[in-house]
């Protein structure tokens, strides 16, 4: 047997073996997964604007009017009017100078974390940051030191630690990927003052989905001119494809002549860019989509806490229904989604060990009943399993320690990762 089919087994006897599902038709509240209809609770598109007719259109006339692809790198010959239009509209709504488009929300994180954080310099940067921020600083030549989630104790005793002249960016998600908690912002731009060191916030999940008109969690804490870089995704609420990075006009230059990811990659296609394009103006022209995500997260929690889960830890569209094991954790989504409800079982290295669960992520476009027999159904199936809602011993974002421990870096790791199919997760959860 070949060495890739042994590491195949060993996922397998993990429980954390993976499959595409495939999805026929375009990305609705309800769709046909593998044949079977159910009710998708595990998308980003969170304000339905993905299949909008609107949305669906102006990609199409982008194809015809531009060509479906952009060709080159932004700095050859690949920036096109279309992609100038949404940085402008995308830098007014996130009320800053400038934006600068890149091709996705992975790219644009390595890109920004690697190109502010100079050799000799250091990344701080949350336990519970998505996997591109961490490969961003992977691909920095800066040290990184991961302070414990949302723990600003932690964040203030590295900071101190700093030696004179010696740079440091901060680095969060704004809104939690895994665990729909949100981070500390003001707190983080008081600490980035006090130690002068620059702040990226990862609006991912909340741009779209939290804040004034959707306008995202800077915006909601009254930070976001603030920060030094705001990342935006398309994928997600804008139900399109790519990413940006919003921030004054001299870091716009630096990102454009230092950011890897964007010099060194074809541009975002033109009718993803006029899709989202689109996505911006409807949720303008309607900011109620917002509150409606909101409202309806709002009566999904509130049906998963009648049925005993424990979905304290969330304050947003992302509920993580924690669960522990990762084979348990798979067990509950198939029997879930023999009653009709697909929400994707989440297993290590995308979230620490013991913390499998099901992060079920609502939609502007469910109905409060869906969403309330979707929790019934999840409970129904998580018994089935032998699993008691709520049960699981380890909440969803573990606790910061009483006393704040000095972690090892990234860059510098104090001993080597384990062999095997855990050295991603070894890196990402402990470095
Ligand atoms: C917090 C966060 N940042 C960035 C990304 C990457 O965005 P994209 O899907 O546009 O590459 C994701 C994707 O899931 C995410 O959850």
């Amino acid at each position: 047997m070949s060495e890739i089919e042994d590491r195949l087994d060993e996922l397998k006897e993990l429980g954390l073996y993976r499959r595409m599902r495939m999805v026929s038709g375009p990305q609705g509240p309800r769709v046909v997964l593998d044949g079977q209809p159910v009710l998708l609770l595990c998308s980003n598109n969170y304000l339905g604007l993905a299949d909008h007719p609107c949305v669906r259109e102006a990609a199409a006339d982008a194809a015809m009017r531009w060509g479906v692809g952009a060709g080159a790198s932004r700095l050859v010959s690949g920036t096109m009017t279309i992609h100038r239009r949404l940085e402008e509209r995308l830098a007014a709504f996130e009320g800053r100078e400038a934006c600068v488009l890149f091709g996705s929300g992975y790219l644009a994180n390595v890109g920004v974390v690697s190109a502010l954080a100079q050799p000799g310099g250091m990344v701080f940067s949350d336990a519970l940051n998505h996997a591109s921020i961490i490969d961003g600083c992977r691909l920095a030549r800066a040290e990184t030191f991961v302070y414990d989630h949302c723990d600003l104790d932690h964040l203030a005793w590295g900071l101190e630690r700093l030696e004179d002249g010696q740079g440091a960016v901060i680095v969060t998600d704004g809104v939690f990927s895994m665990d729909g908690d949100v981070a500390p912002l003001a707190e983080l731009v008081a600490l980035a003052h006090e130690f002068d060191a620059r702040l990226v916030v990862d609006e991912a999940h909340g741009t779209g989905a939290v804040g004034p008109g959707g306008r995202g969690a800077c915006a909601d804490a009254g930070i976001e001119g603030e920060v030094d870089v705001i990342v935006g995704t398309l994928g997600k609420s804008l139900g399109s494809y790519g990413a940006y990075a919003a921030c004054d006009d001299a870091m716009a230059a630096y990102l454009v002549n230092t950011a890897r990811p964007l010099i060194f990659s074809t541009a975002p296609p033109p009718p993803a860019v006029a899709g989202a394009l689109a996505a911006l103006e409807l949720l303008a022209a309607e900011p109620r989509r917002a509150e409606k995500l909101q409202a309806n997260a709002l009566a999904l929690r509130e049906a998963l806490a009648a049925d005993g889960w424990d979905v304290s830890g969330s304050a947003t569209q992302i509920v993580p229904l924690i669960v522990g094991d990762a084979a348990l954790a798979v067990r509950v989504c198939e029997a879930a989604l023999g009653r009709g409800v697909f929400a994707q079982a989440i297993r290590p290295p995308t979230v620490p060990a013991g913390t499998s669960r099901l992060r079920l992520a609502v939609m502007a476009s469910h109905t409060k009943a869906e969403l309330r027999a979707a929790a019934k159904a999840i409970g129904a199936a998580a018994r089935a399993c032998g699993f008691q809602p709520g049960a699981a011993d380890v909440p969803a974002a573990p606790a910061p320690p009483a006393a704040p421990e000095p972690r090892r870096s990234i860059a510098a790791p104090e001993a080597p990762a384990p062999a095997g199919v855990f050295d991603g997760e070894a890196f990402e959860r402990a470095a």
